[in-house]
């Protein structure tokens, strides 16, 4: 066995967010196109001594983690292991994160994914990408695109997955918030406000993802939980709108945010767009990121 296995994850934007009906366990059936950002976190997975696993967090918002069992990224190492009966297995996990805490763009999904990847490769198990793909589905939504990575649809939870044909790169901005918003927060402010929503991936975005054509990709993004964010996080519609103003093709809340992404035709439109959200004192930080990249992989 090999001592330790570092993989490189990315961070997801969704680019399209339709939210419908909920299913018996509170669940909203959801339409989704991700992409995924080179803004990644690397978790680095060791064999350690056998029942026993241990999680460290280093790097952006390590301070406000879990690390217990409850944490997504132990419960991936435990449900490997318990799946392929996995003799002796116990595991010690080191996660450098960039990707922001309870921003919207899937950080604690992108960590257990990254788990699944590397006790795979760590304990030997060979299994597929599909096998990964329902564990991962079983830890949450958004963990079944993380392993694929690129430009995707989600239906179902989110969990099922259809790759989506894009060409060029996309430049994004990330303005990151002073607080995080919490996922099934959102959702219940969507539900008290909204009525469910038709789940239909606007088909503008899909052919202007085809032809590569930024203006109309950044024109056609819609996030339903957007007014459900502002209305938690009322900066967030100075801060979509500052960038907006600055040049973007195009700006949405990612996720169930509050970070905010902004499209941009060019590098350097993306670094005006930075530069004029940096100063805004409602953005606690601003991170750059193209898209589409690739999914949760062994970098060493
Ligand atoms: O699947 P995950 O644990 O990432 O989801 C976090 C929360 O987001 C869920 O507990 C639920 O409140 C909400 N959610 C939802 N419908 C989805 C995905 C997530 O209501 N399709």
């Amino acid at each position: 066995m090999s001592n330790a296995v570092r993989v490189r994850v990315p961070a997801k934007v969704n680019l399209a967010l339709r939210v419908g009906e909920t299913d018996e366990h509170g669940y909203h059936r959801l339409g989704t196109v991700f992409q995924a950002l080179s803004l990644t976190d690397e978790v680095t997975v060791e064999a350690g001594r056998p029942g026993v696993y241990r999680l460290t967090f280093r790097g952006e918002g390590s301070a406000f983690l879990p690390t217990d069992d409850t944490n997504l990224a132990t419960r991936a190492a435990k449900l490997m292991a318990s799946r392929f009966e996995v003799e002796g297995a116990g595991c010690t996990m080191t996660i450098r994160k960039r990707i922001p805490v309870a921003g919207g763009m899937a950080g604690g999904s992108a960590d257990a994914a990254a788990v699944l990847v590397a006790c795979n490769e760590l304990w030997r198990l060979g299994a597929s990408l599909d096998e990964l793909h329902e564990i991962g589905a079983e830890l949450g939504a958004d963990v079944p695109f993380l392993l694929h990575g690129g430009t995707a649809i989600g239906t179902g939870r989110g969990d099922e997955i259809l790759p989506v044909m894009t060409r060029g790169t996309y430049h994004w901005v990330l303005a990151l918030s002073h607080g995080g918003l919490s996922t099934p927060a959102v959702f219940r402010e969507f539900d008290r406000v909204s009525e469910p929503r038709p789940t239909d991936i606007p088909v503008e975005l899909l052919a202007a993802l085809a032809e590569g054509d930024v203006a109309a990709v950044g024109a056609a993004m819609v996030n339903d939980l957007a007014d459900a964010a502002v209305r938690l996080q009322p900066t967030l519609e100075a801060t979509l709108q500052l960038g907006l103003d600055a040049g973007a093709a195009g700006a949405i809340v990612s996720g169930s945010g509050p970070t905010c992404a902004f499209l941009a035709d060019s590098p350097e439109r993306a670094e005006l767009v930075a530069e004029a959200l940096s100063v805004f004192s409602g953005v606690r930080a601003v991170r750059m990121a193209h898209g589409p990249v690739e999914g949760a992989k062994v970098v060493g």
